[in-house]
């Protein structure tokens, strides 16, 4: 997409960082930010205003303001599947029906959750919560967040269809006082429905009568449920609407729910209420998911960094990461525009990380001194809730240390022990890990990835690039379609008997 609004940004001579905090005594109050009880630290960054002010001239150009709305307003924004993007629906924005609609479900998800608390079902130690993709990554992050010493129940997440997945997952479950949840927005996935299967088998030979009467499904597809042998008091629905990536403030979080009660789960959605608030009225140069857009942007246009990195200083955290691979590439791994032309620029970056401390053992070497540019993120909470304060102390106390290295440096004569720094970095600090802050959270990353969407110029809301290979699978898995394979993908059948 050509467009003049790049060409001052491309033009635009880069400090260094730490002379941007030498020219600029206000830098940090300008690019640090508290919203929903997080501070937002962009000063590691490159951006200055004048980068900011190019940037909001190219989001201007780009229509930002009326996408925005539009989104907020519940209008068609998936142009390719000519539908609007819901899920802002389920934290109570988006057309009045859409709204109604998102909380007359709640109200059955509520109701199913309490019948299962008051035991409608028996005792219930357990939950076997099958999906994969958007219906698994959202829920289990949450657990894993916010349930470690809280859950209520014994919950395990399927997603895999590799059998020695399904053995460890029911490994600590008895079936005999055990739930399935099963999630698929479409109700077709492989692997869900193979899973699901297999886990009903598993129910019967271990006695369980009914064990279609102990599943609940969370669908935007209630007809292929019900014919899966769904009764409809246990089928809870979303709309077609919110996408998977998305999906985790609906009914795919009954298990997030059960676990960890229901009104973890309410202020979960007034988190993110509170973060779409900030994100719809703020002023563009004040606005942080934008602002990050813009470094976003910075690094993968202007510097041609093809990764970002991203770094929990928290082991509750750490199911953060493959939660926004499929938020981000999912979303904007993408090479044409919304109207179909090729983009013509670098899209999303691969997203990759893992926990902090232990990566910095493992990968931290390439980010002080490799040669390609890395943007890293580190996140970190505050408040310490473990029973070792000086532990806590010094695992913020590494993030922040790992922030300052990558931007400070530190020369040497010996080229091997040189530091060149200058290494951008943006920290997330949270005041404290609760479900409030966790939403105010990921509502920053989703609309993040929308403000970096739009100024792209593509759909962040559909994912035809996954339908390929599925499709290929499932021709195999039917005996069609191998004599038009390639000579390697036949051999390696042939070799692996399948
Ligand atoms: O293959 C990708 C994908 O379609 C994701 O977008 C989605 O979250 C996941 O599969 C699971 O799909 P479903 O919820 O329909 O089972």
């Amino acid at each position: 997409m050509p467009s003049d609004a790049w060409k001052p940004i491309e033009a635009y001579p880069l400090k260094r960082l730490d002379r941007l905090f030498a020219d600029d005594p206000n830098r940090l109050a300008r690019f640090t930010h508290e919203i929903a009880g997080i501070y937002f630290d962009w000063s590691k960054t490159h951006l200055d205003d004048a980068l900011v002010n190019a940037f909001l001239e190219l989001a201007n150009e780009r229509g930002f303001t009326r996408v925005r709305d539009a989104l907020f307003a519940g209008e068609i924004v998936n142009l390719s599947e000519l539908r609007p993007a819901e899920h802002l629906a389920e934290r109570g924005s988006g057309s009045s029906a859409a709204v109604q609609l998102a909380a007359a479900r709640r109200t059955r998800m509520r109701a199913l959750v309490d019948a299962i608390e008051a035991r409608a079902f028996g005792p219930v130690t357990g939950l076997l919560h099958i999906g994969i993709g958007g219906s698994v990554l959202g829920p289990h992050l949450l657990v894993d967040a916010l349930g470690r010493s809280a859950s209520r129940l014994q919950i395990r997440f399927l997603s895999n269809i590799d059998p020695q997945a399904f053995e460890e997952a029911i490994e600590p479950l008895d079936p005999a006082t055990t739930l399935l949840v099963v999630a698929s927005k479409t109700f077709t996935t492989a692997e869900t429905l193979a899973n699901l299967s297999a886990a009903i088998d598993w129910l019967r030979e271990h006695g369980v009568a009914d064990p279609y009467g102990r599943t609940i499904a969370v669908t935007a597809a209630p007809e292929a449920a019900l014919e899966a042998g769904i009764d409809e008091s246990r089928i809870l629905m979303f709309s077609e609407g919110v996408g998977g990536r998305y999906s985790l403030w609906s009914a795919v979080s009954v298990s997030a729910a059960l676990a960890l009660g229901w009104d973890a789960f309410e202020e979960l959605l007034e988190g993110a209420a509170e973060m779409d608030r900030h994100f719809r009225y703020s002023a563009p140069a004040e606005n942080m998911p934008l602002l990050a857009a813009f470094a976003d942007l910075l690094y993968t246009q202007k510097l041609g960094c093809q990764t970002r990195a991203v770094f929990p200083y928290d082991e509750r955290l750490r199911l953060l990461v493959p939660y926004l691979q499929q938020l981000e590439m999912e979303s904007n791994g993408k090479s044409a525009t919304a109207d179909g032309k090729p983009v013509g620029r670098p899209t999303a970056p691969v997203v990759w990380g893992g926990a902090g401390t232990d990566a910095q053992h493992a990968v931290f070497q390439l980010l002080h001194q490799g040669t390609v540019t890395v943007p890293v993120e580190f996140i970190a909470v505050a408040e310490d809730e473990g029973g070792l304060p000086e532990h806590h102390r010094q695992l913020l106390l590494n993030a922040f240390a790992q922030g300052a290295a990558l931007m400070c440096g530190s020369k040497s004569d010996d080229a091997q022990r040189s530091y060149g720094g200058d290494r951008p970095s943006s920290t997330i600090l949270l005041d404290r890990l609760d479900a409030r802050i966790l939403g105010a959270l990921l509502a920053f990353y989703e609309q993040r990835t929308f403000a970096n969407a739009v100024i792209l110029g593509i759909n962040p809301f559909d994912q035809f690039g996954v339908e390929l290979g599925k499709r290929i699978a499932r021709q195999l898995a039917e005996g069609e379609g191998e004599d038009q394979l390639d000579a390697s993908t036949r051999a390696l059948m042939e070799r692996a008997g399948v």
